[in-house]
């Protein structure tokens, strides 16, 4: 994700303790409202929950406005679920014209779209809905909990229908971070103002345990029978690659994660986008750089077929294939002199007689599982200067060669992961792993490792609502009486 650094001052609300005690908790059993209560009394002592039990998700921590209503039953790993409703709208459009995500741009956004979502999320998902009137007190607390930072929140609740209804919501889950601290106070605003709306309880989520989960749910699509989670093998290895964040993380059992390394400087997402501004793609440059590298494959594949015919015509070995032995014998020197260990696998470069460009492999050899990105950036910018013009070819042949790049690196910190911790399961997540190239490779190191590998579910390596929500119902521990925005949030 390329983030553009906030232009207004930090925008910041006060967090509020919204609580359910033993009076109004009985009364919204009952389903009476409790005007007169303080909702400031600590819920994780007395608060049961009812089993199947309904979880409202809120993901706003950079630029997709998601929400999830998700029913579960028992508890993990025996836990059940079914998603009534799931909805990502994503603001990538609206970026897209700037080249990157602007936070406050971000947060307003989020601000307009949470409350007419939760109206088409409730309607969707066809959960019991209550009448119910909110009293003044309840509209001065949203306004208190919304600030004057939060106008647009504000008046974006108060005009909706969602002060009318009281829907059977047993909990909700709201990112608390890590992600852009404005965007993420929008939501979390947005949970305390419909907590105390309805008396329900909240926990804030932690987002890369968000990304986590997602490689745990078989199905994603609403309306089927209650379905069980993924059996994980602990201990784990999760790789998380989202734009904001590049992680490796040693998961002991689900709520038991210590990260083992991390990026230094850029995450891979962010990377793929700078790399795709510099080639002049739109913003996100993920999917932009990716079509162009599957391209270019796809074009040296062709090439390939092309030589092999021409060979078997020829009986000989002709010029091209001895073009062919000098390509991989180049690759293989540019590796030496670069002191950089050769990957294992480098089928399609090898194969590409015309190529131009090698990017460097950063920290690949290094003893850590930390790694570095903007190194790889600055070198696409060096390569990009040699040329007079970065037309199509070239900006296909960098796109390639950046994703190999990348997806070497990634793959040598796996093998360096796996070495040095003993794993039975590679989980990946994160909206990178979108990308088809790197997810087969991460696929193909666990089969050659003869580990479980467990990708994100279908449509869920991005950002959604329904990774926070499943979370939340996954780990208990994750409960609090004050949320705030932790824009570093670690796991
Ligand atoms: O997890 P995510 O949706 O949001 C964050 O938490 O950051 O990840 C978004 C990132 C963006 O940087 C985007 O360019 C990248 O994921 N991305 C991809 C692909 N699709 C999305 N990167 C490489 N290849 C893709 N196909
Ligand atoms: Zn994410």
């Amino acid at each position: 994700m390329l983030v553009f650094p906030p232009q207004e001052g930090a925008e910041m609300t006060i967090g509020f303790f919204f609580c359910i005690d033993l009076r109004s908790f009985l009364l919204r059993v009952l389903g009476l409202n409790d005007n007169t209560s303080e909702k400031n009394i600590t819920h994780n002592s007395i608060f049961c929950y009812s089993n199947p039990m309904i979880t409202l998700g809120i993901e706003t921590s950079c630029d997709e406005t998601a929400l999830c209503l998700l029913e579960t039953k028992g508890e993990y790993p025996a836990l059940e679920y079914r998603v009534l409703s799931h909805i990502i709208h994503s603001q990538a459009e609206m970026h897209s014209k700037y080249g990157g995500v602007f936070p406050m741009m971000a947060k307003r956004e989020h601000a307009k779209r949470l409350a007419p979502l939760l109206e088409q999320v409730i309607k969707e998902s066809k959960i019991e809905t209550g009448s119910f009137e909110a009293s003044r007190a309840d509209l001065e607390n949203i306004k208190k909990i919304c600030g004057e930072h939060d106008d647009d929140l504000y008046h974006s609740i108060i005009g909706s229908s969602l002060i009318k209804v009281r829907p059977a919501i047993d909990r909700i889950a709201v990112t608390a971070g890590p992600g852009l601290e404005p965007a993420l106070w929008v939501g979390i605003n947005f949970a305390n103002a419909l907590a105390s709306l309805w008396k329900v309880p909240e926990s804030g989520v932690n987002h890369m345990e968000g990304h986590i989960v997602a490689s745990l749910l078989p199905k994603t699509e609403t309306k089927y029978a209650f379905e069980s989670l993924i059996e994980c093998s602990f201990p784990a290895i999760a790789f998380l690659i989202s734009g904001g964040h590049t992680e490796i993380i040693y998961i002991k059992e689900i709520g038991d994660y210590k990260v083992q390394g991390a990026t230094r400087d850029d995450a891979i997402g962010e990377a793929f986008d700078k790399v795709a501004r510099m080639l002049g793609l739109p913003y996100p440059g993920g999917p932009e750089i990716s079509k162009l590298a599957e391209m270019k494959r796809e074009e040296v594949k062709i090439q390939k077929t092309k030589v092999e015919g021409k060979e078997i015509r020829s009986g000989a070995i002709g010029r091209d294939r001895g073009s062919l032995m000098s390509a991989t014998a180049r690759v293989g020197e540019i590796f030496q002199q670069k002191n950089v260990r050769a990957p294992e696998t480098l089928p399609s470069r090898s194969l590409d007689i015309n190529q131009r460009i090698t990017l460097p492999r950063p920290m690949i050899n290094t003893d850590t599982l930390d790694m570095s990105f903007a190194g790889l950036k600055t070198a696409v910018l060096y390569e990009l200067r040699k040329h007079e013009k970065i037309d199509e070819p070239l900006k296909k042949e960098m796109a390639r060669e950046f994703e190999d790049a990348v997806t070497d690196v990634i793959i040598a910190k796996l093998e360096r992961a796996f070495d040095a911790h003993e794993a039975n399961t590679l989980i990946v997540g994160g909206g990178v792993l979108a990308n088809k190239h790197i997810l087969e490779a991460c696929k193909a190191f666990a089969l050659r490792r003869t580990i479980t590998f467990l990708p994100p579910a279908v449509g869920l390596s991005g950002d959604n609502a329904l990774m926070i929500a499943m979370a939340s119902a996954i780990n208990g521990k994750n409960q609090a009486s004050e949320i705030t925005a932790q824009g570093n949030l670690s796991l």
